[in-house]
């Protein structure tokens, strides 16, 4: 991979639609999957095993999956929070005919730094959540997926205030020990500054270079793009981000969106990244979802690419 290549990772379809109340069908997310697909991108997130009694858009991940147009270029990773997503996934794979492509041959696993906020979004303390991580990670290895893993609340938590980089780097640790191929590193409540995500990686980095993290930012305070861009100039080559600027965690109460891919593609190029995205469709995609779903578009750098 060239040095000045940035991958994209597109979170709309999971993290930018699991805070909907409204009811988005099946039908409409994969749409959403082929146009992301179209614009380029080559690595998303297509939904979430999670229960949905706690998340319940979510509920209809096993549909999409399995009804998704399956691009063997692309990677579909999905979240998976318990054993029992992962039973559900395994379930689901083996249906698959073999002569088919996998719908998705990696999941995603996910940590925070605060009590508080592994309570809040999975019911369980730091040290049970990292003990589910490892057991998730040891049962999906055999099955051949591929691990990547979060660290929300990096940035800030939405009960416990500012959270020592040391907590994440900590984190981070366990979650390359468990065997994730890249930890994305997660500003939940879009709360962080460039010196914030500064001091984080810099913790991070004791346990593995840069270009093996990836930025995660959410956009709450306006800092998400500049987040991402300190990172990058850090040396991260791994960006989540979000068609439109959709999303939010339904346990950080007021965070609004990720950050959107529209800007992040946009100011990555001009300031001369690579990252394999068509742009000018990208914001199409971006307009369509947000109509889609009753929403103005989010993205700026989408507003302005659309009305042009
Ligand atoms: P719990 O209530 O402690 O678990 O939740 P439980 O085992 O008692 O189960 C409760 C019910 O859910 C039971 O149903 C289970 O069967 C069912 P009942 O018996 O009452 O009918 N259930 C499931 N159903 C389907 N799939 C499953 C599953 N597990 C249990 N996998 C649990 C614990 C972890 C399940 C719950 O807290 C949960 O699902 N949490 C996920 C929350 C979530 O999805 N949050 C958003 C994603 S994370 C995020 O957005 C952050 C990120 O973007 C990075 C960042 O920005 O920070 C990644
Ligand atoms: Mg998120």
């Amino acid at each position: 991979q060239k040095e000045n290549f940035v991958k994209i990772i597109e979170v709309s379809a999971r993290d930018g639609l699991q805070n909907e109340k409204g009811v988005i069908s099946p039908a409409t997310k994969v749409e959403l999957i082929k146009r992301i697909v179209e614009t380029g991108i080559r690595v998303l997130e297509a939904g979430a095993f999670v229960s949905p009694k706690w998340v319940p858009q979510m509920a209809t991940t096993p549909e999409v999956v399995t009804k998704m147009k399956v691009d063997p270029n692309v990677a579909y990773s999905v979240l998976v929070p318990n054993m029992r997503g992962l039973e559900s996934l395994e379930k689901l794979l083996q249906s698959v005919p073999a002569s088919s492509p996998p719908p998705t041959d990696e999941i995603a696993l996910f940590a925070a730094a605060t009590e508080s906020f592994n309570r809040a979004n999975t019911n369980c303390s730091t040290e049970e959540a990292l003990d589910r991580v490892l057991e998730i990670c040891e049962r999906a290895k055999p099955m051949g997926l591929l691990l990547r893993g979060y660290i929300s609340c990096a940035g800030g938590c939405p009960y416990e205030g500012a959270v020592d980089p040391k907590k994440v780097g900590d984190i981070a640790k366990k979650l390359i020990e468990a065997g994730c191929y890249e930890v994305s590193i997660a500003d939940t409540i879009g709360a962080a500054t460039p010196q914030v995500m500064e001091a984080v990686l810099n913790e991070c980095t004791r346990h593995a270079d840069a270009n093996f993290y990836a930025a995660h930012c959410h956009d709450t305070f306006g800092t998400g793009l500049t987040n991402v861009l300190q990172m990058v100039k850090m040396g991260v080559r791994s960006v989540d981000s979000s068609l439109g600027g959709l999303g939010g965690c339904p346990y950080s109460p007021g965070a609004t969106g990720n950050i959107d891919t529209e800007s992040v593609v946009y100011a990555l190029h001009r300031e001369g990244y690579e990252t394999g995205i068509d742009l000018d469709k990208a914001a199409l995609v971006g307009d369509w979802i947000s109509a889609e779903i009753g929403k103005p578009n989010g993205s700026s750098a989408g507003r302005a690419i659309v009305a042009k």
